[in-house]
């Protein structure tokens, strides 16, 4: 049975000097705890602490590998360039979307390159064929694509725990389009909230110019999924925790301590993007503006210390202990201290009790891609702990916020709308605090760590499974059983778009010439002496002629109006008849469509215009596109002209010309026996849909979109058929 290999950067537990090992702190590391997963299990991850460290490598090694954990050592200046620097100083305050902490340096890159490297070659050394490796988070972005550089036949699914910036402040990272190559190297890439998952899909399309679905897209010849999994918490770890006895002693002992004080929570690892400065302003505005609750309430403060090291942690510990110190001097009294500030961590046993026992939980992060506290809170508070139900206060900016609506929300940075909330939350009724928690309660109890993980790897099985995962494997038995045909004598015709059939599209159209294997593969096929070869593209004539003649393949330009046969210098016109009189007052209107929208221009072929706007802001162009696509459909309705939406372009035609006319033209000179069509785009779907008397027809969409196609691939899957389909026919002579 195949087996699942986990991998973060930390580990679940980091390793002391000592030897003695300790349970790490953070969301990740504790809902995955809790996910109580059937298969067996290996995670990959760092141990903590530096290589130079550890006296004998092999040995710490191998003691992990029997509890189930393969460790990734990092060096001290792994940990300066790739931990502190490149993860925690470069892509934390990025993506949660502060631009003004966010350091860059190219050493850091270079670090964070070859720890991610390390990663993909421990995970190869526990990984067998078949096992579903899952990669947690923003420190690991580039090894989805390095394992698929290592090996095939791994089933990768990638998770990103914090949020995804919006694609302007992504943009702002040097090495933005290596990070989105990185993980596209993963079967299925999950997020934690809708908006994360739409940030990442419009990155795509703003700096690697790739259009998406919804679900996924198809790169390198496979299928890429995406998709929203919320994480939960550990339910059952809580659950757990609450039935021991270190539990009910420790909340009797809250109990005295709290002397029938209300306690106002907040658990968080002390990071900058907790929002704490700005949760003590707003504890300072709620004592000031309420004198009369200033002795009830007592704020619990557990700030569990964090990537020490890194400046911008160490300067906001300081900031808060002098703000802690401040608001105490200020309100506190004999016997009253207003706020309790414990700079270390808990057990988990500890936390469910100052989870039960607290009357109001503040959860104001400026950004967070869950936050589990959240979570947690609510599930600890049971009736048969806590004395009244207790109330949320919880950050919009925080992930999960989308699930728990019943929450009351806050906007952390506006301090008096927090003091008011805090108010609120205090002098909250009964039967409305228990409406609200009952409701986030049932759906929080179903949806825990367990069910989020298994979620997610069903989805990785399922797309792992399906047979078009790999859109190039469907090719090669294609390949095999045309070249069958050929070598049983039958004549061959191989009809053949161009660009994003061949060749993927580029921002300057003229730069899209053929790669340097393409013309031998095209003449060697062509050579052959069954088959036929034809480029059948809307380009115009003058490029197709300069790159792709000599081939001894026949050329056909502008969707079909001119044709060069193979051989022949000159170029023909299948129909001399067309009627090209419409064309002055569509131009007028592309051209007025092009001053209205920067990046767009009208190119002007004999048969047909075309408006391009690959260069154009993606989403206006698409928009205008649309618009234009509109107008035109009914100013065309009366005129021989055909309009279609294709890769970027809109183009008006002469109604009596096609590429499917084209194509039936040239099987019956050829005498064709057996034809492969393939296409990419609507112009393409003429020549899918003939259907040819006593000719054995295959037809190829590549791409996405909708197609009458029997076979679909990408341009990948479509140069491994016809290499395949060379292989296939050499040293096999064809029966004259
Ligand atoms: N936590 C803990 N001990 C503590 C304080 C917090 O184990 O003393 C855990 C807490 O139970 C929660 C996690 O740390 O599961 C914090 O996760 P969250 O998603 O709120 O934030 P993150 O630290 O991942 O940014
Ligand atoms: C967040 C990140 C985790 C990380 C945790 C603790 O939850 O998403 O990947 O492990 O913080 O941070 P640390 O730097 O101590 O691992």
């Amino acid at each position: 049975m195949s087996k699942l290999i986990m991998v973060s950067n930390r580990l679940p537990f980091h390793i002391e000097r000592d030897g003695s090992t300790h349970r790490t702190t953070g969301g990740l590391a504790s809902a995955l705890e809790g996910a109580a997963l059937e298969n067996e299990q290996i995670w990959v991850g760092w141990p903590g602490g530096v290589e130079e460290d550890f006296e004998d490598l092999e040995q710490v090694r191998a003691g992990m590998l029997t509890s189930g954990m393969a460790p990734v050592f990092l060096t001290k200046q792994d940990l300066d360039g790739f931990y502190e620097g490149y993860a925690n100083s470069t892509l934390w305050p990025l993506l949660h979307y502060m631009v003004e902490r966010t350091k860059f340096s190219n050493d850091w890159w270079e670090s964070y390159r070859r720890v991610n490297q390390k990663f993909a070659e421990v995970i190869m050394e526990v990984a067998d064929e078949g096992d579903q490796v899952w990669i947690h988070d923003y420190h690991l972005f580039l090894v989805p694509s390095m394992l698929r550089g290592l090996d095939q036949g791994l089933r990768v699914g990638f998770f990103l725990h914090t949020p995804f910036c919006s694609s302007e402040i992504f943009r702002v990272l040097p090495d933005r389009a290596k990070i989105l190559e990185g993980v596209l190297g993963a079967d299925v890439i999950g997020f934690h909230a809708y908006s994360y998952l739409r940030h990442f899909r419009s990155s795509l399309l703003r700096v690697l110019g790739r259009e998406t679905e919804m679900e996924g897209l198809w790169h390198d010849g496979r299928e890429v999924r995406m998709g929203v999994y919320p994480i939960g918490h550990n339910h059952a770890g809580f659950d757990q925790a609450m039935k021991s006895p270190d539990f009910l002693e420790i909340l009797e002992s809250h109990r005295k301590d709290l002397a029938g004080k209300r306690m106002i929570l907040n658990v968080e690892r002390l990071d900058y993007t907790k929002g704490l400065p700005e949760k003590l302003a707003a504890m300072r505005r709620f004592l000031e503006q309420n004198p009369d609750k200033r002795d009830d309430v007592l704020f619990v403060l557990i700030a569990v210390p964090s990537r020490q090291g890194v400046q911008e942690y160490d300067t906001l510990t300081e900031e808060v202990q002098r703000e802690v110190g401040a608001i105490n001097g200020e309100f506190g009294k004999v016997g009253h201290t207003p706020v309790q500030f414990f700079h270390r961590g808990f057990p988990i046993a500890n936390l469910a009790a100052f989870y039960a026992t607290a009357e109001v939980c503040l959860v104001t992060p400026l950004r967070d891609g869950m936050n589990l506290v959240a979570k947690e809170f609510l599930d600890c508070q049971r009736p048969e702990f806590s004395t009244r139900p207790g109330v949320l206060i919880l950050s919009e900016f925080a992930g999960a916020a989308n699930e728990l609506p019943q929450a009351i929300q806050v906007n952390p940075h506006d301090v008096d709308e927090v003091a008011t909330a805090l108010n609120r939350a205090l002098e909250m009724p009964d039967d409305e605090r228990h409406k609200r928690i009952e409701a986030m309660q049932s759906r929080l109890r179903l949806q825990d760590s367990g069910a989020w993980a298994r979620r997610f790897l069903k989805d990785l099985d399922n797309v792992s499974q399906r047979e078009d995962r790999i859109v190039v494997m469907k090719m090669k038995p294609l390949a095999a059983e045309v070249a069958g045909h050929v070598r049983a004598g039958r004549k061959l015709g191989l009809f053949l778009d161009y660009d994003g059939t061949l060749r993927d599209f580029v921002e300057v159209p003229d730069l899209a010439v053929p790669d340097p294997e393409l013309p031998g593969l095209l003449r060697e096929l062509a050579e052959h002496p069954k088959i036929s070869v034809a480029l059948v593209s809307g380009r115009a004539p003058e490029f197709m002629e300069r790159y792709l003649s000599g081939l001894g393949v026949t050329l056909v330009a502008e969707h079909g109006y001119r044709w060069m046969d193979r051989g022949q210098g000159e170029w023909e016109l299948f129909n001399p008849h067309v009627n090209t009189e419409w064309k002055a007052a569509i131009r007028e209107h592309l051209e007025q469509a092009s001053l209205l929208t920067p990046g767009t221009h009208v190119e002007e072929k004999q048969s047909a215009l075309v408006w391009h706007y690959r260069k154009a802001d993606p989403e206006f162009g698409l928009w205008r596109a649309r618009g234009l696509l509109e107008e035109l459909t009914s100013m065309a309705a009366n005129l021989p002209v055909t309009v279609h939406h294709g890769q970027k372009i809109v183009e008006i035609s002469s109604l009596q010309v096609s590429k499917g006319e084209a194509v039936d033209h040239l099987m019956r000179l050829w005498g064709t026996e057996v034809a492969l069509v393939a296409g990419d785009d609507q112009t393409d779907e003429t020549m899918i849909t003939l259907s040819p008397e006593g000719v054995k027809f295959f037809s190829v969409k590549v791409g996405k979109g909708p197609t009458r196609a029997a076979y679909r691939t990408d341009i990948t899957g479509m140069r491994v058929f016809l290499d395949e389909l060379r292989a296939n026919l050499r040293n096999s002579p064809a029966v004259q």
